[in-house]
């Protein structure tokens, strides 16, 4: 299928839903805010989009200040709820005559999972079971409607050495968020073909980007360089992830949306494996190139810094942490013409660039909750 586009948005051609009312669910997190500007940026794009989150730790309308600014009101709603509470859920899809879901919400960090499960089945199972209740009654069999259901490639479990993850790939969850994900999946599918219910289902590896909470490997790393912290790499550092800039992850998504075939799983990777400790030591370079150390003034009189290299510390593992992943994106790539935009090495530099730019935001999502989590977690990690 075409990506061909005279205005230079991929994907374009004869879309069903570009004039649809989309519920986003959990748009105001890292993936989903970057989604919701992918989408209102389109030229193609003629309908609304409404945002539903419950405002976790984990979402932040100040990732969206620039799309409230430009769409609010017009293109853009946000409804504040729980994808638990199905009284609201069928009051807000029923009032924007919602015909598309885009489901992000969850809780969705790994080491969060470890200390406190209960959240992500509450969220990640019940919530998607709701959510998928409502639309069921709601759309009451329609099919001019989509489902589309975000998910990741932990579901599939942890590989050796070689290898890779395709859509056929046996579920091995092995953490409570992969768990949780993966129940949530099952749920979905079981929609599908028990109801007739029109969904899609995708399963991405690790994004970065902007708007990433810094609990997370690359935005925690370029936060505590830039403070001086230490870099806490879990157990060997050998550990690898299949790295994607979140914006081709949206546009992913969205292709799917649009071309997916109801029923149908799409893997999508950055096909881009690295090592823990390669990433973290890309972002040491990037940094010393674009804020080095000496030009830091929150580094002033750190005589012990000549790259922020040094300041990498191996800390305790995270229990049960998966080895390897990796995603076979083939399906996507020939089935819908998706592909990559952006390589390792221009994304991280962007996302660095970002990080710089946007103090404020940093600031903002920083919240006193945060840093407690932060403080506890690995206070029980030293190495
Ligand atoms: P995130 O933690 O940054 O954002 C989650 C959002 O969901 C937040 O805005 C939060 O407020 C909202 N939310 C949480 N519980 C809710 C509830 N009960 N009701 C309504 N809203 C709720 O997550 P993310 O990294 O943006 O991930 C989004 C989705 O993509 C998740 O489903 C995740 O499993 C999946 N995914 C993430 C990655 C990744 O690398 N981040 C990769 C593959 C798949
Ligand atoms: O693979 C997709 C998944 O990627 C998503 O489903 C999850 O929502 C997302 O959080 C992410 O999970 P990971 O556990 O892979 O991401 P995280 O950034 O937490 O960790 C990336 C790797 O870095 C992992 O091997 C653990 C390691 N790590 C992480 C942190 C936070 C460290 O070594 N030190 C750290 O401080």
């Amino acid at each position: 299928m075409s990506r061909d586009n005279a205005k230079g948005t991929p994907g374009a051609g004869a879309g069903p839903f570009r004039n649809s009312t989309i519920l986003v669910t959990g748009g105001a997190g890292f993936i989903g805010s970057n989604f919701i500007r992918t989408v209102l940026s389109r030229d193609d794009f003629r309908g609304t989009i409404v945002n539903y989150d419950k405002l976790t730790y984990a979402g932040n309308l100040s990732s969206l200040v620039d799309v409230e600014a430009k769409h609010g009101g017009s293109k853009y709603f946000f409804e504040r709820g729980d994808i638990c509470d199905g009284n609201k859920l069928r009051e807000v899809i029923g009032r924007h005559n919602i015909t598309v879901i885009v489901h992000f919400a969850a809780e969705s960090h790994v080491d969060r999972s470890i200390t406190g499960p209960a959240a992500f089945v509450e969220t990640n199972i019940n919530g998607t079971f709701q959510l998928l209740e409502t639309a069921r009654e709601v759309w009451n069999k329609r099919q001019d409607v989509r489902f589309h259901h975000v998910s990741t490639d932990e579901v599939y479990g942890s590989l050796g050495p070689t290898g890779s993850f395709l859509e056929t790939t046996p579920y091995d969850p092995r953490s409570p968020y992969s768990a949780s994900k993966a129940a949530s999946d099952h749920l979905v599918r079981a929609y599908y073909h028990t109801y007739g219910l029109p969904v899609t289902l995708s399963n991405c590896s690790n994004n970065y980007g902007p708007f990433h909470f810094p609990e997370k490997l690359i935005p925690l790393m370029i936060l505590n360089a830039l403070e001086g912290k230490p870099l806490p790499v879990y157990g060997d550092g050998q550990n690898v992830r299949d790295w994607l800039y979140v914006v081709d992850h949206c546009e992913a998504v969205w292709s799917i949306v649009e071309q997916g075939r109801a029923g149908e799983t799409y893997n999508v990777g950055g096909e881009c494996e690295r090592k823990n400790i390669e990433v973290v030591l890309s972002l040491c370079d990037t940094l010393d190139r674009l804020c080095p150390v000496t030009a830091n003034p929150r580094l002033a009189g750190r005589k012990d810094l000549g790259s922020y290299r040094d300041l990498i510390t191996y800390v305790a593992d995270r229990p049960g942490h998966d080895r390897r992943y990796a995603i076979n994106c083939d399906k996507i790539k020939s089935e819908l013409g998706w592909k990559q935009r952006h390589t390792f090495e221009t994304g991280l530099r962007e996302t660095v660039q970002w990080y710089l730019d946007n103090r404020a935001w940093v600031d903002t999502v920083r919240s006193g909750e945060y840093l407690k989590w932060l403080d506890q977690n690995y206070s029980k990690r030293s190495s």
